[in-house]
């Protein structure tokens, strides 16, 4: 039997949301993961040191017992975020890092930055006292195609604001373009980037062919098929600035399956079968630590964990729910498409 042992991963980017939907899913993650970076667009978002501060304790009031889990608070960057917030929130130890959402860029981020110029005193602030800034890599003006707004986005706004400010690590989020890959690789330093578990896997025919399937939209939405190949290559290549973020963002599913659906995967529960069925698909089995618990906690300068988990492949596909049951509602897990036989052991 095949089997690899690990350190316990962590995922740097990931949505719990709050009430009985952080209930249900928490323990989807808290199993295998001993950190994730906590994304602040809640309603209304996590703006405040003292609303992240009430966030994380609801969050380990949910956690199932037993479960050792460390969130890793985020605050939502609004045009008036204070600079003295920010610092005593990183001083503290509380603020792992500040999120940019461009604003209508994707769920509950009408509260972001719509003028990156009213954003620059916390920016500034940041990059003094090297807090870094994870951002949404997407630009929202109605005339950019959907497919090229990543890619305007880092010739407009990413590369601009990392040469007036070269002190400000950024982290790249959710890339999902050869354009995102190439560009994180040109940068020299303060520049590394988070790939989800399902971009690594579909590309947008998931989406659209044979049927419009909602579970398969997220934002940015999953681009042609040279790009998932660039994703791959990079995650697979052991390369310190690339590294796990799921962005599993759970759903329920009337809000999924209908006229007007909501972007987000949730991809918790399988996402280290399915890395493993990726990276050995890839020859890249010995570098999947690397990527999911080594170069993350390389670039947040935090110390890597000591537990380590096994995945063993099974004879036999490994199930997994179709969907979660939550307080809340229904949520859909990502399907794949192919069997899963690498399982955690437990
Ligand atoms: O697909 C996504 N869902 N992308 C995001 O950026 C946000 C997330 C969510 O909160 O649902
Ligand atoms: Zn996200």
């Amino acid at each position: 039997m095949q089997s690899i042992t690990i350190r316990r991963p962590d995922d740097w980017h990931l949505h719990l949301r709050d009430g009985a939907m952080l209930e249900g899913v928490i323990g989807d993650t808290s199993r295998d993961f001993a950190r994730a970076i906590i994304m602040p667009n809640l309603v209304p978002p996590v703006v405040t040191t003292a609303d992240a501060e009430a966030y994380r304790g609801r969050i380990m009031a949910a956690l199932p017992k037993g479960d050792k889990f460390q969130p890793l608070m985020t605050l939502y960057l609004t045009e008036h975020t204070n600079p003295d917030d920010v610092e005593a929130g990183k001083t503290s130890g509380l603020i792992t890092a500040v999120k940019l959402y461009p604003a209508g860029a994707t769920t509950n981020s009408h509260g972001g930055v719509r003028d990156i110029e009213k954003a620059m005193p916390v920016l500034e602030r940041m990059a003094k006292i090297g807090l870094p800034l994870c951002v949404h890599g997407e630009v929202t003006a109605p005339e950019v195609d959907i497919f090229d707004r990543e890619a305007v986005f880092i010739e407009t706004v990413l590369d601009p604001l990392r040469k007036r400010l070269p002190e400000l690590k950024v982290t790249m989020e959710h890339v999902t373009t050869k354009d995102g890959i190439d560009y994180i690789k040109s940068a020299k330093s303060n520049l590394a980037g988070s790939i989800t578990t399902h971009h690594l896997i579909i590309n947008r025919n998931a989406i659209l062919v044979g049927g419009i399937r909602p579970h398969y939209y997220c934002l940015p939405v999953a681009k042609r098929e040279n790009h998932r190949l660039a994703l791959r290559a990079a995650a697979t290549s052991g390369d310190l600035r690339f590294f796990l973020g799921t962005d599993s963002a759970p759903h329920v599913d009337p809000l999924k399956e209908c006229a007007c659906g909501c972007a987000g995967i949730y991809t918790s529960i399988n996402t280290m079968s399915c890395l493993a069925h990726v990276f050995e698909q890839e020859n890249g089995l010995d570098r999947l630590e690397a990527f999911a618990s080594l170069n993350g906690p390389a670039w947040y300068g935090l110390p890597v964990n000591e537990e380590r988990i096994t995945l063993v492949k099974r004879d036999e596909p490994v199930r997994f729910p179709a969907k979660v049951e939550t307080g809340a509602g229904l949520v859909t897990v990502f399907d794949p498409m192919f069997p899963l036989y690498w399982d955690v052991d437990r």
